[in-house]
This record gives structure tokens, C-alpha cells and sequence, in this order.
């Protein structure tokens, strides 16, 4: 019964669709355990090892499926062995190919949705999915805990929970932005509707900015009679500097820098070359694409640049499962290999595009890099573009995309860019690449404070007080 165990169950849960832990079935049958970063972790060390705090979440593959029989696991960790069909369903047929494309507004034709027959298959396994997490969640947690769901992936849990644990106060976070309510109608009305009666469910709604916070409220007054009792809130998830800082200085981290200094090389004058640097996901709405049309004009409209830059582009492999991203990872070497056969001299090579996921590497690129290009179509908050600055050896002139959630609290010092406009980026890219150090070295400072306004752990720690005082 869920009284009893509340009764000494857990007074603070996290639920996400990723968790802070993975693991891998070995050659020899051991399991290897790789703990992720981020917010989230950091956020829930900050409330104390002996809090008892307990995030649930789901196996995501064979490895965590084993995990999960076998008993092993993580103290503070509950994994859920949803099976793998109605995972899949769940995770790459309605969270990552629809409401996804809906947040990010990423549907044009040809690739507008159909809601046919197979839609609303999966989305009963999106149902089933939230269930699985909302039981779970009713399970485990203490009389009165605070409960913070995570994203787009569990938007039906809070109305769920609230039904079954009417005591619980129930947060939910959006890591992505909102539709506004033009583009969010195109939802079956339906489905819409069960999305925000999910949502609403809360006693309250955290976002990344004002403008996602906002089309939120837009779409709950115009599709569900307003927000009801449910508040709305801001926290502009910031980077970790301490932790990141002290990684960025470690020897795998320094090995990767003398790799890509090898890489960058000099130019024709002897002097290293400049580096402008990107580091993504392979997705869509990060418009790698464009970024390297941007650089592509660069070259053609300042030749002097030629030898002298090179674009250091790493594009990590995403949600692999769907063609679309697959096909857009292809896009992304075909016109990086076409700029390079182009303008690319023995001596040079004009891009250099990593596709292996190296986090090592990545830091290394954020302290050598003299341009940051970061130009999403739409974005929740992208954090690659608070952890540059904070980074940073020398200075780095931020490019930065007016979509993205980021450009709220960084565009004083940013150099702002239309992510459509491949003229108006490579015009950017050359002011980036012109400025002088001293205003270089004073805007990255800035951009750094600006960066770490709400560290990771606040962050997490705001969004509980926003939800009550915790219980005794
Ligand atoms: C975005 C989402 C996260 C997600 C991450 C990586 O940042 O907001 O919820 O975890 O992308 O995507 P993945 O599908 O690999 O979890």
C-alpha cells in the first residue's frame, strides 16, 4: 500500500527519461556502471547525501535492462524496465519525433506530421510509459515529498500522480522550449489537450526562459481555460563553473589540447591559425548545417581568411534510432567534406569535423577557441554557450543564435544572429573573428558571470522552495 511505505519513503524525487547512470554488459559478463554530469546530478548532490532524495528513471538499453534483473544499482536510483517496444514507442515515435518537432517548431514540408493510425498507437504507449513513472513515483515517495518531473518525455506524469497521491507537491521542469499556440493546435485536439491537463497536473511549471514560460501560459489559456491553480516559473539553468573549470584543467583534457593544436596549425604567416568552434548533438534544431554555409561564405567573401582559420565542428551522433537524424548526420558530412575539397590546401584543412562523442575533447575546443559558434533554430536554454566563456584561455567571441533560450541573459555581450541567415552568420563570424583581445577578454568575462548567475545546484535547490518548504 502506498501509505505504508510512504511512510519512510522518499521526501524528495526526481523522474526523468535519462538517468544520472548507465550501464554496460561486458565481455565477461561484469557491469560496468558510467555516471553521467549535469544539472541534474549536481543539483541533487547539493540537498545532502543523507536526504534520502531518489531518482527514478528509465533502463535505456540492454545494459540497464541487465542492471535492473540482476538487482544492481545505485544508491538514490530507481531504473524502470519499461519493455523495449513501448519504450521505443514512447521515446522515439511521440517524444522525440513529435513533440520534439512541435517544441522546436521543426515540422516544414515535406516533413509535416501525419497523425495517422500508428500515431495514436504510440501514443498509448506514451501512455503507458507516464503511468509506469507517475506509479512508480506514487510508490516511492514520503507523505507530502516534492516531486520534480523533467521534460517533454514525462508531460502526463503530474496529472497522473496528483491523482493517485493528492498529497505530493509536484513540480515539473521543461529542458526544451514551448510551442506557441499556432503551432502547438497542429496536435490532435485531443492529445493537446491531454498534454496540458498532463502538465497542469502540477502545482507548478518551471522553464528555462520567459518566452518558453510565456507560450506555455498562451497555450493553457487558449486550449485549457487558463493555468487553474498551477504557477509558472523561470530558472535560467546556468553552467558549473567549479566543476567545470577543475575538469577542463585535467591531463586527458590537456592531451586533447595539443591534438587539436596540431590540427589548427598556422598559417601562411607562421602565427597559429584562429579557431572557430562548435559543439552539438547532431540535431536538427541545432542547424549545424547552416553554420557550415555560414563559414562556407566566410571564405568565399574574405579570401584573406583562407590558411589562416579553421572551423573545428564536433557533431556528436543522436538519437541514431531515427532516420531523419541519421540523414541530417549525413547532410552534415557531405557539406563539411564539399567545403574541404573546395577550399582545402595540402597544408590546410578548412574544417575539421569530430563525430565522436569526447567530452574531453570538447573542453579542450572551449579553451582554445577564438569564435563560438552557437546558432540553433530554437533551443531551450544551450548550454555550450554558458560553458565557452567560463572556459576559456584567451577570450572567445560568442556567436549566438537570437532562438536560442540562452540569448535572454547573453545577448548584452554576444553577438547575435537570425539562425536562417547564412549571410548575416558569416558577416558575424568575421566581426567575431576581427575583434580586438582586449574587448574579447572583457566580453568573456562578462559573458561568464552572466553564465554562472544559477549554478546547477541552486538551481535545483530554487525550483524546491518555489514548491513549499520541504516536510519534516
Ligand atoms: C535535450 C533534452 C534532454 C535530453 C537531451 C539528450 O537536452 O531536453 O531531456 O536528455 O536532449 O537527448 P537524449 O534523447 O539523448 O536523451
Amino acid at each position: 500500500m502506498a501509505s505504508t511505505q510512504a511512510a519512510q519513503g522518499a521526501p524528495v524525487l526526481v523522474a526523468s527519461n535519462r538517468g544520472p547512470v548507465s550501464y554496460e554488459v561486458r565481455e565477461d559478463g561484469s557491469l560496468h556502471a558510467r555516471r553521467g554530469g549535469g544539472g541534474l546530478v549536481s543539483g541533487l548532490s547539493a540537498i545532502g547525501p543523507d536526504a534520502g532524495a531518489l531518482w527514478v528513471c528509465s533502463a535505456l538499453g540492454d545494459g540497464d535492462r541487465e542492471a535492473v534483473r540482476r538487482g544492481v544499482g545505485e544508491a538514490g536510483v530507481r531504473m524502470l524496465d519499461i519493455p523495449a517496444d513501448v519504450h521505443s514507442d514512447a521515446y522515439n515515435g511521440i517524444a522525440n519525433s513529435v513533440l520534439w518537432f512541435v517544441h522546436h517548431m521543426l515540422y516544414q514540408t515535406p516533413l509535416e506530421p501525419v497523425f495517422d493510425a500508428e500515431f495514436r498507437r504510440q501514443w498509448a504507449s506514451y501512455e503507458t510509459y507516464n503511468r509506469a513513472f507517475a506509479e512508480a513515483l506514487a510508490q516511492e515517495a514520503a507523505e507530502g515529498a516534492a516531486v520534480v518531473v523533467q521534460d517533454y518525455h514525462l508531460t502526463l506524469v503530474p496529472g497522473m500522480l496528483r491523482e493517485l497521491r493528492p498529497d505530493l507537491r509536484i513540480g515539473h521542469f521543461s529542458h526544451t522550449p514551448w510551442a506557441p499556440p499556432e503551432y502547438f493546435r497542429m496536435l490532435p485536439d485531443d492529445i493537446a489537450a491531454q498534454v496540458l491537463r498532463g502538465m497542469l497536473g502540477a502545482d507548478r511549471l518551471g522553464f528555462l526562459t520567459h518566452r518558453w514560460a510565456d507560450a506555455f501560459t498562451a497555450c493553457a489559456t487558449e486550449f485549457a481555460g487558463g493555468l487553474g491553480g498551477t504557477r509558472v516559473g523561470v530558472h535560467g539553468l546556468g553552467a558549473d563553473a567549479d566543476f567545470l573549470r577543475k575538469r577542463a584543467h585535467e591531463a586527458d583534457v590537456e592531451e586533447r589540447m595539443a591534438a587539436l593544436r596540431a590540427e589548427i596549425g598556422a598559417g601562411p604567416d607562421g602565427s597559429p591559425r584562429r579557431a572557430v568552434v562548435r559543439v552539438d548533438r547532431t540535431e536538427l534544431s541545432k542547424n549545424i548545417v547552416r553554420g557550415l554555409l555560414a563559414y562556407r561564405q566566410l571564405l568565399d567573401d574574405h579570401p584573406e581568411w583562407r590558411e589562416r582559420v579553421v572551423h573545428l565542428a564536433f557533431a556528436y551522433p543522436s538519437r541514431q534510432d531515427l532516420a531523419v537524424y541519421r540523414d541530417y548526420m549525413a547532410d552534415v558530412r557531405r557539406v563539411a567534406e564539399e567545403i574541404n575539397s573546395r577550399y582545402g590546401t595540402p597544408g590546410w584543412t578548412p574544417v575539421v569535423l569530430h563525430l565522436k562523442d569526447d567530452f574531453a575533447r570538447s573542453l579542450a575546443a572551449y579553451r582554445l577557441a577564438d569564435v563560438a559558434l552557437v546558432n540553433p533554430i530554437r533551443d531551450g536554454m544551450n548550454l555550450v554557450a554558458k560553458e565557452v566563456p567560463v572556459v576559456s584561455d584567451e577570450g572567445c567571441v560568442l556567436v549566438l543564435s537570437r532562438e536560442a533560450g540562452a540569448y535572454e541573459e547573453l545577448r548584452e555581450d554576444a553577438i547575435a544572429v537570425n539562425p536562417y541567415d547564412v549571410v548575416e552568420t558569416a558577416r558575424a563570424l568575421r566581426s567575431a573573428l576581427t575583434m580586438q583581445d582586449g574587448e574579447r577578454a572583457e566580453r568573456t568575462k562578462r559573458l561568464a558571470a552572466a553564465a554562472t548567475a544559477l549554478p546547477p545546484a541552486q538551481w535545483f535547490l530554487e525550483q524546491l522552495h518555489a514548491l513549499g518548504d520541504q516536510p519534516s
